[in-house]
């Protein structure tokens, strides 16, 4: 655990997954954290307490990113436990795969919701009230470029993600606060591995010239340099964090 930075992030969807390492390597970095989840209240208190345990300072908040309210909410309680954030990580994602042709409106409208409207609720709250000098990255997904068949409200979901992070980075000129995201390929978390063959999940693994998923870790590194003193003079770019898939 490195010496505490002064800063606080915010991580949403954090309670598993890229979420966990991101906040287990921001609070590394030196970083107080906010840990986010929807309904892994039990995942996230574990978090919290490994976290503590090596030194760093967390608190878990519960809130639905696709509720606006909650999304206030929770930047109301990142201020009264810690004064105000510097960092905001829009983690929250799901993905629901489907062809257009047999995508039903529930799997357009929970996506749209999560994805979409919940990374808008927090860049809006954001934008508003992160202090001077923050960060903002959100969670892109390389199938914006790769575009494979039966992820087409998924991915985009995400390319709206993208043009969000290049217009926000502009909104905030004078504020010294960049905008970037990250753009995962295959990783290996519950949201990518979930009902996949393991013929498929090998073909994904051999896609990258490197041969293998991403690990989660290799993910929060990547957020680790956009929210870090070697990061700061990116801004309004996306990271493809994939191995070399495109
Ligand atoms: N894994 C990949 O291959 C991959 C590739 C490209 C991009 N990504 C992106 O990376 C991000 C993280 O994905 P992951 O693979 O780590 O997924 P994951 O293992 O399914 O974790 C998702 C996290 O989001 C939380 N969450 C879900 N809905 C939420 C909501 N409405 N409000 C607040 N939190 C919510 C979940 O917590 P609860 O259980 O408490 O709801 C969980 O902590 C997503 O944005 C995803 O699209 C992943």
């Amino acid at each position: 655990m490195s010496k505490a930075n002064g800063k606080v992030a915010v991580v949403t969807g954090s309670s598993r997954g890229i979420g966990a390492a991101i906040v287990e390597r921001l609070a590394a970095d030196g970083f107080t954290v906010v840990i986010n989840y929807a309904a892994g209240a039990a995942e996230a208190e574990a978090l919290a307490r490994k976290i503590e345990q090596a030194g760093g300072r967390a608190i878990t908040a519960q809130a639905d990113v696709s509720n606006g309210a909650a999304v206030a909410r929770l930047f109301d309680m990142a201020d009264a436990a810690f004064g105000g954030v510097d960092l905001l990580v829009n983690n929250a994602g799901i993905m629901r795969l489907a062809s257009l042709a047999e995508a039903d409106e529930a799997l357009f409208d929970s996506q749209v919701a999560i994805n979409l409207k919940g990374t808008f609720n927090t860049l809006r709250e954001a934008s508003r009230r992160l202090r001077n000098g923050g960060r903002i990255v959100n969670l892109s997904s390389s199938q914006t470029s790769l575009l494979h068949p039966s992820y087409g409200v998924y991915a985009a979901t995400k390319a709206a993600v993208e043009a969000m992070t290049h217009v926000l980075a502009r909104e905030l000129r004078g504020r010294n606060i960049t905008v970037n995201a990250v753009a995962p390929g295959p990783t290996a978390t519950k949201l990518f591995l979930d009902g996949k063959p393991n013929e498929v999940i090998e073909r994904l693994k051999n896609l990258a010239p490197l041969e293998r998923l991403g690990e989660p870790s290799d993910i929060a590194a990547a957020v680790s340099f956009l929210a870090g003193p070697d990061g700061g003079w990116i801004n309004g770019q996306v990271l493809r964090a994939n191995g070399g898939i495109i």
